[in-house]
């Protein structure tokens, strides 16, 4: 085998009160890379399609990736990453995560390495620490191992697979601006009342329980942000009118999708997450802004090789 191709998902952070441990994975939107063998020996990033990102090493989150995977388990042979980013930089749907786990997936794969996936996941993390500042997985994981996952610790790498409810359907819009993660992570305010402690914390068992049970109700009730959303929703334009169209639509709930832009909303079936994306499109047609949406059941396979 000489080159693959590799499909990485876009992913849903925080899912509102689950901030940097919670996250899950879509099934639209995926980074196409494919990861070759070369005669030139080291690690280059030959491509990039879609977008102009650093093709050096040091600077691209995929050759970070790849260098920290390699560092550990070294090749004589040479290889060549071609990235095709269809999930736009700075968009809120882990961008730089997807990057990051297909670099480090397509070579395990493509020197017939038998690691298992939570053997990748440090490397694809320090990935993502070049753009969003600090380690966090909530993207990385859901994007390796598909479903809902739980990072109950980062830096044990103590991360749970949650059950995912059959009905769960998501509706993401992206409203065309950049923000940059380390910068949304940066204005974030470093104390929190214990009023909201205790929501948050609340929400948080009351989602996880509801997941378990398959309680979409408790689900519903458990979707809040007692911390993050009232500081980065200033970056949005209309971002409560967006949540109100999407809960008015019948969504269980609505939120910041990772640092922001995107806003995404979770619903029960097909025809709800199209009525919430007429609500999402009704109000951002008036912002003037140019903007994507996409309905996405959640991907149970994460990364994966075609
Ligand atoms: N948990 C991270 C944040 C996700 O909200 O900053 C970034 O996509």
């Amino acid at each position: 085998m000489d080159s693959i191709k590799i499909f990485s998902p876009s992913s849903v952070a925080n899912l509102s009160c689950g901030f940097d441990i919670l996250g899950l994975c879509l099934e639209t939107i995926c980074d196409e890379m494919i990861i070759k063998k070369s005669n030139t020996p080291g690690l280059r990033i030959s491509k990039i399609e879609g977008e102009e990102l650093p093709m050096s090493i040091e600077k691209n989150v995929a050759g970070v990736a790849a260098k920290s995977y390699l560092d550990m388990y070294p090749t004589d042979i040479g290889i060549e990453i071609e990235i095709n980013k269809k999930i736009k930089s700075g968009s809120g749907i882990g961008s730089s995560a997807a990057s990051a786990v297909g670099a480090v997936f397509g070579i395990n794969e493509l020197l017939e390495r038998k690691l298992k996936k939570i053997d990748l996941i440090s490397h694809a993390i320090n990935g993502e620490k070049i753009a969003s500042g600090e380690a966090h997985a909530d993207n990385i994981a859901p994007a390796l191992f598909g479903g809902l996952s739980l990072i109950r610790d980062v830096k044990t790498l103590d991360i749970i697979r949650l059950p995912v409810p059959s009905e769960l359907t998501v509706t993401i819009i992206h409203p065309k601006l950049v923000i940059n993660t380390s910068h949304a992570r940066e204005a974030l305010s470093k104390q929190v009342p214990l009023k909201n402690m205790i929501k948050q914390t609340a929400n948080i068992a009351g989602l996880i329980s509801g997941l378990f049970l398959e309680d979409y109700d408790l689900i519903s009730r458990s979707l809040n942000d007692e911390i993050i959303e009232k500081d980065r929703s200033l970056l949005i334009p209309e971002y409560f009118k967006l949540k109100s169209a999407a809960l008015e639509s019948g969504a269980l709930g609505c939120g910041i999708s990772g640092s922001g832009p995107s806003v995404y909303a979770l619903s029960r079936s097909k025809i709800t997450a199209e009525s919430i994306a007429a609500g999402f499109k009704s109000v951002i047609l008036k912002t003037g802004l140019d903007f994507d949406i996409y309905i996405s059941k959640i991907n149970l396979d994460g990364v994966k090789k075609i």
